[in-house]
């Protein structure tokens, strides 16, 4: 069983008991965040992008917990180059990565990076025996059938909010293409540009893909299995 631990926007922890990843933590600023960056525990960083509100307090938290950044080059240099003692990982597109909870795997995203000469990534996350891909912030693209085809996916964990990413419709497609069993909303909700009905997502991804929709609120965690 792997917890899920929702911090708001798109900053969450998993956590299989004994290992602790924490993904994209933006909490220094943001207004929805449930909990602060010098209390939060990690094992492992992900991070999909350089913009402030996924690489957000990454370098803060490794250098205070020791945890392991992963993510592409690029942001690894920014992490390092804020005088943080950061432990880092360099990956890319199409890798994947032994750790001692399970494998990474950095996907394909959509999105502008913000950093030169970066990417944006998401992230397929072998833990506690399930298959959990983080698509980061990303439009819509017909490669998610591909991720879909290559692994079984137990859970997705997809932006909603619109205007920077997917909105409720593409993100249902996205459902439906990933074939997934089950799906997370995430990145809505923390400023009005991203406010969006989720109860409208979730009836339009039930009834378009053969997903349950888990509507996770921050603070609030739930059990995946
Ligand atoms: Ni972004
Ligand atoms: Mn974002």
């Amino acid at each position: 069983m792997v917890k899920y631990s929702y911090f708001g926007h798109a900053c969450f922890l998993l956590d299989d008991g004994k290992h602790k990843v924490l993904v994209d933590p933006f909490l220094t600023g943001n207004p929805v965040a449930s909990v602060s960056a010098s209390d939060v525990e990690a094992d492992y960083i992900l991070v999909t992008h350089a913009h402030g509100d996924h690489l957000g307090d990454a370098p803060d938290i490794a250098a205070r917990t020791g945890a392991e950044v992963v993510g592409i080059p690029e942001i690894l240099d920014i992490c390092t180059s804020m005088g943080a003692d950061v432990k880092g990982h360099g990956m890319n597109l199409g890798g994947s990565l032994n750790l001692p909870f399970g494998k990474v795997r950095m996907t394909l995203a959509q999105h502008s990076s913000g950093v030169p000469g970066g990417i944006a990534c998401g992230y397929v996350i072998y833990i506690g025996g399930l298959v959990i891909y983080y698509a980061g912030d990303t439009a819509l693209f017909s490669d998610m059938k591909l991720i879909g085809q290559k692994d079984k996916l137990d859970y997705a964990l997809l932006p909603i909010g619109d205007n920077y990413t997917m909105g409720l419709e593409d993100a249902a497609l996205a459902a439906q293409w990933l074939g997934v069993r089950h799906v997370i909303p995430l990145h809505y909700d923390t400023w009005p540009i991203i406010r969006q009905d989720v109860a409208k997502y979730k009836e339009l991804t039930e009834k378009m893909a053969h997903a349950e929709v888990h509507i996770v609120k921050p603070g609030e965690a739930i059990d995946l299995a």
